[in-house]
């Protein structure tokens, strides 16, 4: 089994998404010993916002000049592209930030949904090219998004979800520690609460 693991937080220390996406990779290692990993961290690397001249030639195949810059650029994507072709099971570190996510993860999913490599236009619709892989979102909040009266305001795990389901992901699994700023719940109490979500899905 190939994961990859991507982290999102800037923080590398004290971070609550890095640890609960470490507690899924080492939990999904210990029950498949042959598997491999990749990391891409996210937070501390980030990649580049789009530029115009990369999204012309990824789009419309519109000709470029290929500047030392755009090929660096588009060597990433492709790169990312590549990575996430490659695994069986992808494990996203994500906090929330702003009832969304953070812009170096939505940098990386403007890398990876790229029309004609991720996913197709049909007359039926849109087509999913990377079928069969599993996704783990390690989701982290400061306050609570799950009650009726919040989830509206979620657009962090319905939009993960949505944009994995549109690149043919369907398999999509939400752990999540959140509250963990709030004195009732706090860190630990969130993370323990990941932790046996993980457990839930993993035993099922
Ligand atoms: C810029 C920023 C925006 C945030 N926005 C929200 C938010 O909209 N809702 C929320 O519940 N928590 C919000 N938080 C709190 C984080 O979701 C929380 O601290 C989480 O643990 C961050 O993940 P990390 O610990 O892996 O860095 C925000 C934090 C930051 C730094």
């Amino acid at each position: 089994m190939n994961i990859l693991h991507i982290d999102s937080s800037p923080f590398t220390a004290g971070s609550v998404s890095r640890e609960l996406s470490a507690m899924i990779v080492a939990e999904l290692c210990a029950r498949h010993p042959e598997t491999t990993v990749t990391y891409r961290d996210l937070g501390v690397t980030p990649p580049p916002h789009l530029s115009a001249a990369a999204m012309s030639l990824l789009h419309n195949a519109q000709e470029e000049v290929i500047t030392p810059q755009l090929q660096a650029e588009l060597d990433g994507i492709y790169q990312s592209i590549e990575e996430l072709t490659a695994c069986d099971v992808m494990v996203i570190g994500a906090p929330m930030y702003n009832h969304a996510i953070p812009g170096n993860l939505k940098a990386w999913i403007d890398q990876v949904c790229q029309k004609g490599k991720t996913f197709r236009y049909t007359p039926q619709g849109v087509v999913g090219l990377i079928p069969g892989k599993t996704a783990y979102i390690a989701s982290a909040r400061g306050g609570v998004y799950s009650t009726p009266e919040t989830l509206p305001h979620d657009f962090q795990e319905p939009y993960l979800a949505s944009i994995l389901e549109l690149m043919g992901v369907k398999d999509c699994h939400i752990i999540r520690a959140e509250g963990v700023s709030r004195q009732a719940i706090g860190r630990e109490k969130g993370l323990a609460e990941g932790r046996e979500m993980l457990l839930q899905i993993l035993n099922a």
